[in-house]
C-alpha cells in the first residue's frame, strides 16, 4: 500500500500516518520529523533548513525531491509506505509520479484531512515545536493555501484523492480512511 497524507499543520497527518503504518506494516516517512531531527542534531542539513522551518516556509523542492528518492529506495520501503508531509507542492507531486514510474509503482491513495484554519492553529499551539510559534504557524497556513491546495486538483484529476473529515477523534478519522481504502 502506497499512501500520501495531506493536510494543514496540525491536521493529524502524523497521527494518522503512524496508525496506517502500524495497520499495514509499512514505514511511516515524515519529512517534517526528519528535518526537525536534523536540526536537533545540528547536522549540515539541519543548519541549512533551520531558519526556513522557523519562518514556516517550505524547504527547497530540490532538497526534498533528492531526499525522498533516496528514502523510497531503501529496503523497508519496497512493499509500500505512508508519506507524511511529502509531496508538498505540485512540482513535488509530479516529480514523485515520474520517479515512481521508474520503479513501476504508483501512489494508491492521497488522503486529504479537512479542517478549518482555526482548528489547525489550536492543535499546533498545544504542541510547541520549533515552527509552532504564531508567525510561523500563520505562514504555514498561508503556504498551505498557496502551494498545497493546487495539489488537490492534481490528485483529484487523477482520481486518487480521498477527502476525510479531520475534525473528529483520531480513531474515527482512521475508521473513515480504512473504509475509503476498502471501497
Ligand atoms: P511537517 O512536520 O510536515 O509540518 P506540518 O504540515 O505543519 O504538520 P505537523 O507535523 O505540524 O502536524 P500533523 O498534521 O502531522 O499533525 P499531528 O499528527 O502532529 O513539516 C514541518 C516543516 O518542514 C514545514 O513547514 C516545512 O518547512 C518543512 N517541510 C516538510 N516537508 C516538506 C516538503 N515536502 N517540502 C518542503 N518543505 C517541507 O497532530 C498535531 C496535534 O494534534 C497533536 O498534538 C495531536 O495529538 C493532535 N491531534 C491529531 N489528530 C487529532 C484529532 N483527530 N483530534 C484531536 N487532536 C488531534
Amino acid at each position: 500500500m502506497r499512501l500520501v497524507m495531506l493536510g494543514g499543520p496540525g491536521s493529524g497527518k502524523g497521527t494518522q500516518a503512524k496508525k496506517l503504518s502500524e495497520h499495514f506494516n509499512i514505514p511511516w516517512i515524515s519529512t517534517g520529523d526528519v528535518l526537525r531531527a536534523e536540526i536537533a542534531a545540528d547536522s549540515l542539513l539541519g543548519q541549512q533548513v533551520a531558519e526556513t522551518l522557523a519562518r514556516g516556509e517550505l524547504v527547497s523542492d530540490d532538497l526534498m525531491i533528492d531526499f525522498i528518492k533516496v528514502r523510497l529506495q531503501q529496503p523497508d520501503a519496497a512493499q509500500g509506505w505512508v508519506l507524511d508531509g511529502y509531496p508538498r507542492t505540485a512540482f513535488q507531486a509530479e516529480e514523485l509520479d515520474f520517479f515512481l514510474e521508474t520503479l513501476n509503482v504508483q501512489v494508491h491513495y492521497v488522503i486529504w484531512l479537512e479542517l478549518s484554519a482555526h482548528a489547525l492553529i489550536e492543535r499546533s499551539e498545544n504542541r510547541g515545536a520549533i515552527d509552532d510559534n504564531p508567525d510561523a504557524l500563520r505562514r504555514r497556513i498561508e503556504t498551505l493555501a498557496e502551494t498545497t491546495m493546487p495539489m488537490l486538483e492534481y490528485y483529484d484529476y487523477r482520481q486518487r484523492l480521498m477527502r476525510v473529515d479531520g475534525n473528529q477523534p483520531p480513531d474515527d478519522v482512521k475508521r473513515d480512511i480504512l473504509s475509503g481504502l476498502s471501497r
